[in-house]
């Protein structure tokens, strides 16, 4: 069994307005997976990961690192953060410094690195993501997809265990959001551990491991994507849908047109090279 990194169990939050945040949710995190969290807006996905890295403490439940019962003092929030980093889905409630530079380097000089070390981060960091240009840029000059990189970046600055996306590529065009895919991709190869909260069930599909389904402050099922995501009427319930490439693959097993054996397509990309070539099929 596939080590567990981090567990919400049995988390309740309560919105000071009175709103329910979350009620009940359970969430298990596999050490390397790519967890992704669906659910409808106001499911309780931002809420959810909030807790991740204790910017939000639940009115009941817990959450575990490594198995054990993460505690709220100065101190362990620090170390807790330097494992789990959580990128915001607005950029605009990340970034705080004046450049580019400044706001990238503030979390390695916060680990305690030297300086001249900070600085090799943030150069590695920029480069993996294509934004070198950005180093001296004033951050408040930068387009709405730059930020979102660039708030990327200071988490990844840090060389968190598990990263934590929430809707990482909202508002990104198609090619920043096909860039951004690819540099999870690199980060989940060097070891990283991912959730990623998102209402795109293509996206999810195509990147996942896991998905956990959301519905109103609950974890309604956790499992393998195509199991899940072929359950028509939990989807219906939380007012998701299922993925197109799934349904294009179940349509075209039910017309004889792919191997009932066969495992089905994730990607749009996968599904047009076997309707190509049937004979790969
Ligand atoms: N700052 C807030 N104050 C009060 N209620 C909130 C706040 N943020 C979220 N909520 C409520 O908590 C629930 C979950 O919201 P959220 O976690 O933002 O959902 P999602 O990210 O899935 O869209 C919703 O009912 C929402 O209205
Ligand atoms: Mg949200």
């Amino acid at each position: 069994m596939a080590e567990v990194i981090l567990e919400a169990r049995q988390l309740d939050y309560r919105y000071s307005g009175g709103a329910a945040g979350l009620r009940g949710l359970d969430l298990t995190v596999k050490r390397g997976s790519k967890l992704a969290v669906l659910g409808a807006n106001g499911a309780g996905k931002s809420t959810l990961l909030l807790h991740l890295n204790g910017v939000l403490r639940p009115t009941r439940g817990e959450i575990r690192l490594d198995g054990r019962p993460v505690r709220y003092s100065r101190q362990e929030l620090s170390l807790w953060r330097q494992q789990v980093g959580v990128v915001l889905q607005d950029p605009d409630d990340q970034l705080f410094a004046a450049s580019v530079f400044q706001d990238v380097s503030f979390g390695p000089l916060n680990q305690g690195l030297s300086p001249p070390t900070a600085r090799e981060r943030v150069a590695e960091v920029l480069h993996a993501l294509g934004i070198e240009s950005l180093w001296d840029r004033p951050t408040h000059s930068l387009s709405f997809g730059q930020k979102k990189l660039v708030a990327l970046a200071g988490v990844l600055a840090m060389r968190p265990r598990v990263l934590v996306l929430d809707e990482p590529t909202a508002g990104l065009d198609p090619w920043g959001a096909q860039r951004l895919v690819e540099s999870l991709e690199l980060l989940h190869r060097a070891d990283t551990t991912l959730v990623m909260a998102t209402h795109d069930m293509d996206l999810a599909y195509g990147w996942a491991s896991e998905v956990a389904v959301l519905d109103r402050g609950r974890a309604v099922l956790q499992g393998a994507p195509h199991l899940v995501l072929q359950d028509e009427q939990l989807l219906a319930g939380a007012h998701l849908r299922a993925p197109w490439t799934l349904q294009m693959g179940l349509r075209l097993q039910e017309l004889g047109l792919y191997p009932a054996a066969r495992v089905l397509p994730r990607t749009p990309e996968e599904l047009l090279m076997c309707l190509k070539s049937p004979e790969l099929a």
